[in-house]
Order: structure tokens, then C-alpha cells, then sequence
């Protein structure tokens, strides 16, 4: 991954092969933020003028380029849009940081060394920039998707921007370099989320990523327990086994655990890891399937989530459950009609064998309840009714709690996430009465989305905090690039995982 460092140098001393700056949408004109004061010198204090006749004007996200003046040692200036000139005594919010950053990162991938000299005014500041940094940074390796010929240098991208120094922070501060250190590892984790992601289902299937959290847990200290088909048959896994049964690969449920010895909390964290969903029987029609590896990206945010609160030494503990399987149609899938017997004793009439998230959580969650948490949260890339409410870039919240659904979402916001809480309402849940099983995987079609946590909210033990999100929109991002988003795989939710987990170790659940 990209490196990171807080440089002691100004950022006209620098080299590097880009220097960035701030700018942003004046009254009239293009402003130079705060951090590019030795760059605007160089350019004799008319840096601003410069820009305007480029004709920057500091929009959100806008990206230009110029040579340097003399007396700067990188040879390009970078000026990235922050939208609109705070109000006064405010500085910029983090999350325009971290976009500006990321848009830059972007425009630098394939360079060498970026120095960002972008408006820091305390750690949260340069946390900020360095996440979006590093995040804006992050290249998909295609040499790992086309049939593993890394030598095919045409089927390569630029690769990312290889290292990112920060001006204007204080290197030797404690905070400061915590705020480093923490931006690093957390995103570290948010791009091997979108590494699995990105991974196509025939390169990653149940198994694989059973074998990629238990490699990771080995290098973190990290306990793992993995349930291959044999041993959920045993357990009476009747959704996990029931959605993967039609698959070549056989589901494995894993169970990803890290324990602080002071920890006074625990939270289970519950990941829908379906490797690929093609709906089974219930055939999704081209056109709907094209993206569906992403079907996983509940797993690799619980993964990524787990593993970073390990690398931080938070204290609490923290237990991780991939529900994995492959969902595809064959002589020996599930059929519409047939009953599965879940984890734990109930049965469900399987409708749709593409409402298949919610049957292999459904085990998941019942199994994670077992242990007596003091909150379950799962994530999962539910329903294409979460998406047709909230858009791309928004996750849904449900809970059983509306303290909780408050906080999530606060927490949410805090680390630059867009989410909104949605309801469960009572009288949905009559839609998912079955003639022949305690439940039906479909109801309503309108409202799918709550009717789907309706649906898992029967499986969430009795005094245990739950919440969900259904992250269907923002996990994939089928569009361009935009700030520290990248196409494909965006590691939603993991930022607001481990956020949860802090707040949790620090004992403000608010
Ligand atoms: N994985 C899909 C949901 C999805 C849709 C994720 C679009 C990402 C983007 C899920 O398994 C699914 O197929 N849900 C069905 C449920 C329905 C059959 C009740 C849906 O939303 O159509
Ligand atoms: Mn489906
Ligand atoms: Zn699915």
C-alpha cells in the first residue's frame, strides 16, 4: 500500500513530484487555503490569480495542474477543489478534507510522491487528509483477475501513488502521529476489503476467503474457527447450507474473534459473504447479475473491521461472523417452496432463492446471539429496495433499538459515511407468514428493504442490541471515481464498524 509519512519539511523544501494544495470557491474568486502559504510565495504571493486564469474556481473535487515556480523542489502543484470558503472561525470539515485528498491521490496514481499541503489545523485534520490519501490511492491490481499472469503489464494500471508525506502536521507530536497511525492502519484494512471485493467470484469462493481471514488472523493474533459444509451439517446450519448447495464450492460460516484483556464489552459483528449471487433458481436476468461478486462486501467489512481493531489495540472484544456462500442454480440448489431447518430450530419457506442474504445472516445471527453479546451488528448488501430508497452512496440503518439506530448513525456521519435510519414497522411482518414454515424469506414487495430486517430481526436473540445495515448501495460503485471512492468495491461501512468499536472500548454508546 501506499506509504505515509508527516514530513518536518515546508512544503516548498520537499521533494516529491507533485506538491498539492487547497483551493477554494471565493466570493468572487478562487482562494488559496491555509498550508499553501510557501507555495503561493514561490509563485510571488499571485498563486490564486494563477489558478483563476487556469480557470479553477475551487469547486468540490476539481483537480488542476500547473509546473511550478522556482523555488519549489517538486515540479508540479497540484490544486484540488474544497467547495466553499468555511464560515468564518470554522475550518474545513473532515469530510471535505478527506475527498480533497482523495481526488488528488487519484490524479497522482502512477507518481512516486505526493506532498499534500492541504488546510491541517489538529490531528483530526491530518487524519482526515490521510485517509483520504491513502484511500483516494488505492489501485485494483488487475494482474490478480486476468487468469494470474502479473507479467501482462498491458492489463495493468498505473498502480497507486506510492507515497503520501504530509505538511503542516506536527511530526512529533504524540496525537498527531496516533492520528497517522490510526488513518493507516484502518485503510490498510478498508483496501484489502476492496482487494476481496474486486476479486472475481471464480478467483474467490467461500473457501478462499475462509483461507484469507484465517491467514490474516495468524498475522494479527487472532482466533478463527472456520465451519466447513461437514461441520454446519452437524450444527444444523439449514440457511448457510441451503443457499450454498447449488454451488461447486461449498458455504463455510467463520468465526473471526479479538479479545482485549480489559475489554468490558463485546460485539459481534455479522457479514453476508456471499461470493456470488446469481439468485439461484430464481435466476437474476442479465443485466442484474454483472456486479454481483460485491455480494460479499457485508464479510469484508466485518473482516477489515475485526482485524483493524486489533492493530489498534482497542479495548474491547470484537467477534466477526462470515456467512459465506456461493448462491448459484443446479440439480442440486434450493427450489422455491422448499423448507429449510435454520441454526437453532426455526424453519423458513424459501420463496425466492435470491432473498438469499437474509437466510445465511439468519444462521449467522443466531449463532452470534449464543455468545451473549452486548450488541449485534450485521452488515450486509441486502436488497435492491435499500438501493431504489436510499441511492448509491447511502446505507440504511434498522435496528431494534431507536437509541441505537440514533447512535449508529451518528457514529456513521462522524467518520464521513452517508446513512439514514429507516423503520421497522410492525405490520410487515404478517407478510412473512408461511402456511408451512414459522417464516417466509419474502413478503411485501414494497418496502423490501425493512421487510428483509424485519426478517432477520426474528432470528436476533431476546435483550440483544441489533442493528443492520444494508449497505446494497454505497459497497459497489459502478460509476467513476469520486474523491476517495474509486470504481468498484468501496469498502463501505468499515470506517463506522471500527468508529462503533472505539466508542464502544471508550464506553460512549451515547
Ligand atoms: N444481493 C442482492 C441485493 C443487491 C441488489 C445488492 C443490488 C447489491 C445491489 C440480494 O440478494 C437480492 O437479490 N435481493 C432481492 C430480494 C428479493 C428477491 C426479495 C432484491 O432486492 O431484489
Ligand atoms: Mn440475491
Ligand atoms: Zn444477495
Amino acid at each position: 500500500m501506499t506509504a505515509l509519512t508527516l514530513s518536518t519539511s515546508s512544503a516548498a523544501a520537499l521533494r516529491a513530484d507533485a506538491v498539492v494544495v487547497g483551493v477554494a470557491k471565493g466570493a468572487k474568486s478562487p482562494v488559496v487555503a491555509a498550508g499553501a502559504e510557501a507555495v503561493d510565495k514561490a509563485f510571488g504571493g499571485k498563486l490564486a490569480a494563477v489558478l483563476e486564469t487556469l480557470g479553477a474556481t475551487g469547486a468540490e473535487g476539481e483537480v488542476t495542474k500547473l509546473p511550478a515556480a522556482s523555488g519549489l523542489k517538486a515540479p508540479v502543484v497540484l490544486a484540488v477543489g474544497l467547495g466553499e470558503v468555511p464560515a468564518k472561525g470554522d475550518g474545513y470539515d473532515a469530510e471535505t478534507l478527506r475527498r480533497a485528498a482523495g481526488a488528488a491521490a487519484r490524479a497522482l496514481s502512477g507518481s512516486k510522491k505526493g506532498a499534500f499541503a492541504l488546510p491541517i489545523e489538529d490531528p483530526a485534520g491530518a487524519t482526515a487528509v490521510a485517509e483520504g490519501a491513502l484511500l483516494g490511492a488505492y489501485t485494483y491490481d488487475k494482474s490478480n483477475g486476468n487468469g494470474g499472469n502479473a507479467k501482462d503489464k498491458d492489463k495493468k494500471n498505473n498502480g497507486p501513488l506510492a507515497e503520501v508525506a504530509l505538511v503542516g502536521g506536527k511530526p512529533r507530536d504524540k496525537a498527531y502521529k496516533a492520528a497517522v497511525e490510526r488513518a493507516t492502519a484502518l485503510v490498510a484494512e478498508i483496501n484489502r476489503a476492496r482487494d476481496l471485493i474486486n476479486t472475481p467470484s471464480n478467483l474467490l469462493n467461500p473457501a478462499a476467503f475462509a483461507a484469507e481471514a484465517v491467514a490474516a488472523a495468524k498475522e494479527h493474533g487472532l482466533k478463527t474457527e472456520v465451519l466447513d459444509e461437514k461441520a454446519l451439517k452437524k450444527g444444523g446450519y439449514g440457511g448457510i447450507l441451503g443457499v450454498g448447495q447449488g454451488s461447486e464450492a461449498p458455504p463455510r460460516l467463520v468465526r473471526i474473534a479479538y479479545t482485549h484483556p480489559k475489554a468490558e464489552k463485546t460485539l459481534a459483528l455479522v457479514g453476508k459473504g456471499i461470493t456470488y449471487d446469481s439468485g439461484g433458481i430464481s435466476l437474476k436476468p442479465a443485466g442484474h447479475n454483472e456486479t454481483m461478486k460485491c455480494d460479499m462486501s457485508g464479510a469484508a467489512a466485518v473482516f477489515a473491521a475485526v482485524v483493524t481493531a486489533a492493530k489498534l489495540g482497542l479495548r474491547v472484544n470484537l467477534t466477526g461472523w462470515l456467512a459465506l456462500a456461493e448462491n448459484m442454480p443446479s440439480g442440486s440448489a434450493t427450489r422455491p417452496g422448499d423448507v429449510l431447518s435454520m441454526y437453532g430450530g426455526k424453519t423458513v419457506e424459501v420463496l425466492n432463492t435470491d432473498a438469499e442474504g437474509r437466510l445465511v445472516l439468519a444462521d449467522a445471527i443466531t449463532r452470534a446471539g449464543e455468545e451473549k453479546p452486548d450488541a449485534i451488528v450485521d452488515v450486509a448488501t441486502l436488497t435492491g429496495a435499500m438501493v431504489l430508497a436510499l441511492g448509491n452512496r447511502t446505507f440504511g440503518i434498522m435496528t431494534n433499538d431507536e437509541a441505537f439506530r440514533t447512535t449508529l448513525h451518528e457514529i456513521a456521519g462522524e467518520v464521513g459515511e452517508q446513512s439514514w435510519p429507516m423503520p421497522l414497522p410492525d405490520h410487515l411482518r404478517k407478510g412473512i407468514d408461511s402456511p408451512v414454515a414459522d417464516l417466509a424469506n419474502m413478503g411485501e414487495r414494497m418496502g423490501g428493504g425493512l421487510v428483509a430486517g424485519i426478517f432477520l430481526k426474528e432470528f436476533v436473540a431476546d435483550g440483544i442490541t441489533w442493528g443492520h445495515l444494508d449497505i446494497a448501495g454505497p459497497a459497489f460503485n459502478e460509476s467513476g471515481p469520486f474523491g476517495y471512492t474509486p470504481k468498484g468495491g468501496t469498502g463501505a461501512a468499515v470506517r463506522t464498524l471500527v468508529r462503533l468499536a472505539e466508542r464502544t472500548a471508550e464506553g460512549d454508546l451515547g
